[in-house]
C-alpha cells in the first residue's frame, strides 16, 4: 500500500517578511555565524536557540584536523544551551548559513543536528520552532523538529 507524507511548513520569500521575533533571531545567528571556526570547509554556521528565561544562546560550527572531530553550529548551541540552563525549554532556533554574503540558498540542517534536536524536543516535550536561510532570501520555518524527521528513532524503545 502506498501512503503519503503531508509536511506544513512556512516559507518567506525575504528575511524582511519574517516575523520580528524571529527576525531578531535570525539576526543573531548570522552575527554568531561570523566567528564560526570553519577552517577546512570555510562553509560558516551560525545559530540562536531563545530560551523560555528570555536568554538567547548562539552558536556555530567548529571544525577540525580530524575533520569527524568538529561539531556543527547547530549542536555546538544546542548543547551549550541544555548544559548550562537544564531546566528551562527551548522555545525557538534559527541557523543562518553560507560560504559567503552572496548565498541565498537555504541551508537545511544535517541529519545528526536533527536527531539531536528532536532529542530535545521529546525531553521538553514542548515543539522547538525550527527556522534555517541562507544569507539573504527564502526562510523556512517549521513550527516543530519532529516534522523535519520523519521515521526517526526517537528512543523509546531502549
Ligand atoms: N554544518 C553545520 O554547522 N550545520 C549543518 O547542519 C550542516 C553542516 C557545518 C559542518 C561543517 O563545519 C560545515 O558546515 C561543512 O559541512
Amino acid at each position: 500500500m502506498i501512503k503519503n507524507l503531508t509536511l506544513t511548513y512556512n516559507e518567506y520569500s525575504d528575511w524582511n517578511k519574517v516575523p520580528k521575533e524571529n527576525l531578531n533571531l535570525i539576526q543573531k545567528a548570522k552575527e554568531a555565524r561570523e566567528s564560526a571556526y570553519a577552517k577546512y570547509s570555510e562553509f560558516k554556521v551560525g545559530a540562536a536557540i531563545l530560551l523560555d528565561n528570555g536568554i538567547v544562546i548562539t552558536g556555530n560550527n567548529q571544525e577540525n584536523a580530524a575533520y569527524p572531530s568538529g561539531l556543527c553550529a547547530e549542536r555546538t548551541a544546542i548543547f551549550y544551551a541544555i548544559a548550562n540552563y537544564p531546566t528551562a525549554t527551548i522555545i525557538k532556533m534559527a541557523v543562518v548559513a553560507g560560504k559567503n554574503v552572496e548565498n541565498s540558498e537555504v541551508v537545511a540542517p544535517c541529519g545528526a543536528c536533527r536527531q539531536v534536536l528532536l532529542e530535545y524536543e521529546n525531553r521538553q516535550n514542548k515543539p522547538i520552532e525550527f527556522m534555517f536561510t541562507g544569507m539573504q532570501g527564502r526562510v523556512i520555518s517549521f513550527s516543530r523538529c519532529s516534522d523535519l524527521l520523519p521515521f526517526c528513532f526517537d528512543g523509546s524503545l531502549l
